[in-house]
């Protein structure tokens, strides 16, 4: 069945236009974006599509395929943060954020269904809060940019869902384009497409998820959140941001030993995210490589945010003959990224396999990352 013939099934209407919004791996700069710094994001071609028609009379009806048989029916003037519960609370919160921004916008029908792995550290959310917000934005007129849109979206996730997230991922959704990488300023949201031509260099980004995602995560986010910003208070800064490496030693003696890793990660990473990109830029990926894996080493041992099953798909895909390898995302679980040869994909994916069932970990999901395209209308 064709989504437009799902959605008349569902409420009895045709949608008035269907858009998509992708999911995103990071190749490098995490825990970076809330510090006000670099990321280089890419799209992946999964993405959550909605189709929707508008409603005139107060109400939003929220339909996932991959959210259980019901229709989920709120009156606009009961949105409230932390009033819904589970995937809903997403769409819903954009609606929420745009009203209270003070757009004239109504209800509407809607019904989306997405391919991007749920809760593999591959912005599923973010996903189905930018899908909703580029229809809003077509279907009401309302005329915001991209980065505009990627703001309410963030805002719907901080104050709605209650999830202190930075910008990273809703700019990756809204902004990134087919065969490059988003080299974003957390800062200004200044930003540069940086091509990534992974498959004319015979190359290959491979995404391992790991299928475990740790409780330890909700909580553990906005206190490193907040253990960064304290840190920056006490240093003078706005935002960890304006530390380059060079005044790294000196900042560090100036912090409580507990604050110090966490200072380490944001200062070292923000170098690793322009180095990165001087690799892109220069045409060398595979010089990419070791920058990936020493961001990990970064994650693991100063941030602390990998896990048993991230440390070990990392380990044994550079065993494997990965270029270079890292965590992406938040961290407690989700997918690691894997730089390879196309030709050795296979035996690399084969590899973790292994290593996890010998670990007695469940199979990684395998799938192979291509650079693809932001927040779009289909029709
Ligand atoms: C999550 C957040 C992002 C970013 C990453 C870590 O994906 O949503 O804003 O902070 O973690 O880089």
């Amino acid at each position: 069945m064709n989504t437009a013939t799902a959605f008349g099934e569902l409420y009895g209407r045709a949608p008035e236009g269907e858009w998509a919004a992708p999911g995103r791996v990071n190749l490098i700069g995490e825990h970076t974006d809330y510090n006000l710094g670099f990321v280089l994001p890419i799209a992946l071609p999964q993405a959550v599509r909605a189709q929707i028609r508008r409603r005139d009379d107060g109400l939003l009806r929220l339909y996932s395929a991959q959210g259980g048989p019901e229709v989920t029916e709120l009156r606009l003037d009961d949105l409230a943060p932390g009033s819904v519960p589970g995937w809903a609370a997403y769409p819903a919160g954009v609606v929420w954020a745009l009203r209270a921004a003070g757009h004239a916008v109504g209800g509407a029908d809607v019904r989306l269904e997405s391919d991007v792995p749920g809760g593999a550290g591959l912005s599923s959310s973010a996903a189905l809060e930018c899908a909703t917000a580029a229809a809003y934005n077509d279907l009401y007129g309302l005329g915001l940019s991209a980065p505009e849109l990627a703001q309410l979206a963030q805002r719907a996730e901080n104050a709605f869902v209650g999830v202190p997230c930075g910008i990273m991922d809703q700019m990756a959704s809204m902004c990134c384009r087919p065969g490059a990488a988003l080299f974003l300023d957390s800062r200004d949201l200044t930003m540069r497409q940086v091509p990534v031509d992974l498959a004319g260099q015979g190359l290959a980004l491979l995404v391992l998820d790991t299928r475990v995602k740790h409780d330890l995560g909700d909580g553990a986010y906005a206190a490193l959140r907040a253990g960064c910003e304290k840190a920056a208070a006490l240093l003078g800064l706005s935002a960890l941001r304006s530390l380059d490496p060079s005044g790294l030693p000196a900042a560090l003696d100036r912090l409580p030993a507990e604050l110090q890793p966490l200072v380490r990660h944001v200062v070292t990473e923000n170098a690793r995210v322009e180095t990165a990109v001087a690799a892109l830029d220069a045409g060398e990926l595979t010089a990419l490589g070791p920058v990936l894996t020493a961001g990990h080493a970064s994650l693991r041992d100063d941030y602390r945010v990998s896990c048993p099953e991230t440390d070990l798909a990392v380990e044994a895909a550079v065993a494997a003959g990965a270029y270079g390898a890292r965590m992406t995302g938040g961290g407690f679980g989700g997918s690691v990224i894997a730089l390879v040869d196309a030709t050795a994909a296979d035996r690399v994916t084969a590899a973790v396999t292994a290593a996890f069932r010998a670990a007695g970990y469940a199979e990684p999901r395998a799938l192979t990352a291509v650079p693809a395209e932001g927040a779009r209308r289909l029709r």
